[in-house]
């Protein structure tokens, strides 16, 4: 067997706290920690002190840290990043009183935004959505979920999950696709919704073959589709092994998130008026649910998710931006960590396992999101004293560098 000098880690970084959320509670902190590497898989995660041997001979580079700490690279698990103009009028619109649901109605929304994103070819598309991952990249994170929906169908669907895999290669990150032809009903099909579902069932496959496809996800909602609609796209999901994931019960209960934990899904996502039989069935399911707290915020909700419920029955609860011109024009997933500590008194610790551990759950991900020898090298330093300061922080950049597959990024 070769010595350890024989085949040296790639990296190795000393002289930082870890908190590597490798344990069902707590932040799992290392003091004057070590953390090494090779192959983009971590070879090493512990105290200094117990480190095999001398740093400097244990790797082909070994960097100081300097203080700070060492966190599992932030996992965005619900964005839609991917679309095209903005919605900022309606922003104006809703300060002077009028409701989300009154403007969707009224043909804006999400269909104004699929008005500009179909306009958009796809280079246009790209340049118009890379600043945003690149914003959530400077905000330490490594791997983000980006669904469809604002294009409504074939072409453009496929148009905004290409444009998704492009920005992981552009920027050499994790990026999972999720398809979310469900999202709203185009208005080519007005008074149709169960003739558009048929498309969106035929459409599927079509995407899936291509490589497309990591999850698929409904808008399961009074301004979105019912529960049997949801239903024959969550079949069409499971007839191809394909997981699936739920916009569920955010502004009214229509029994989301047991539909998508009958399903077995990944997550129930936004759940604020998710009923305890919801949350019983996501408990008995392994269901995430995903915390939103940049719509509730920006729509001014006041209505709180079952945390109490999530928590007495150990529903993992995860955080993400919902990074979209709408409802959550979101650029930061340490913001939406701070916002869910403020709005839904997560305390940090639960807001950054939401952000890391849980994230990479309701993704499917069990390769990354804690820091264990074995997982993947993804890993963020954040020039803090303590880890509560990353949602103590409103903005600012207290992230030194980020690290994914052992490699350091450049946003
Ligand atoms: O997660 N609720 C549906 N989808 C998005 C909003 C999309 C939009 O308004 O453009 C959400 O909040
Ligand atoms: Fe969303």
């Amino acid at each position: 067997m070769p010595s350890v000098a024989d085949t040296p880690w790639d990296g190795l970084i000393v002289g930082a706290s870890l908190a590597t959320l490798d344990a069902d509670a707590g932040y799992g902190g290392i003091e004057d920690g070590a953390i090494g590497w090779r192959d983009g898989i971590l070879a090493y995660v512990g105290p200094r002190a117990a480190l095999p041997g001398d740093p400097a001979a244990l790797a082909r580079q070994t960097i100081d840290a300097g203080g700070g700490w060492i966190t599992p690279a932030l996992i965005d698990c619900h964005t839609h990043l991917v679309f095209a103009g903005d919605r900022a009028g309606e922003f104006e619109q809703r300060l002077q009183g009028a409701s989300y649901e009154q403007i969707a109605r009224a043909g804006g929304g999400i269909v104004s935004t699929v008005r500009a994103t179909r306009a958009a070819d796809e280079a246009e598309l790209l340049a118009q959505s890379l600043p945003r991952a690149r914003a959530l990249l400077a905000d330490g994170v490594a791997t983000i979920e980006i669904k469809s929906g604002y294009g409504l169908d074939y072409d453009n669907e496929r148009k905004m999950l290409r444009v998704a895999r492009r920005i992981g290669e552009a920027l050499g990150i994790g990026v999972r696709t999720t398809f979310l032809g469900a999202h709203a009903l185009p208005p080519e099909f007005a008074g149709n919704p169960d003739g558009y579902i048929d498309r969106v069932c035929e459409w599927l496959p079509r995407l899936h073959a291509e490589g497309l496809v990591d999850a698929v996800d409904a808008f399961c909602e009074r301004i979105g589709f019912d529960a049997a609609q949801t239903r024959r796209v969550f079949e069409a999901a499971r007839a191809l092994g394909l997981p699936v994931k739920l916009h569920a019960d955010q502004l009214s209960d229509g029994d989301g998130a047991a539909l998508v934990a009958e399903f077995g899904g990944l997550s129930a996502d936004h759940v604020e008026h998710t009923s305890v039989g919801g949350v019983r069935a996501m408990a008995e399911h392994g269901t995430v649910a995903v915390l939103l707290p940049g719509a509730f915020h920006v729509l001014r909700e006041t209505k709180l998710p079952p945390l109490d419920e999530f928590r007495a029955r150990h529903v993992p609860m995860a955080v993400a931006t919902d990074c979209n011109p709408g409802t959550s024009p979101l650029q930061s997933l340490r913001l939406a960590m701070a916002l869910a500590c403020t709005h839904f008194k997560l305390t940090p610790e639960e807001a950054l396992r939401g952000a890391t551990v849980h994230a990479a759950r309701a993704l499917g991900l069990h390769d990354r999101g804690a820091l264990r020898a074995g997982m993947r090298a993804d890993f963020a330093h954040w020039a803090i004293a303590q880890p509560a300061e990353l949602c103590y922080w409103l903005g600012g950049n207290s992230l030194r560098s980020v690290y994914i597959g052992g490699n350091r990024a450049h946003s």
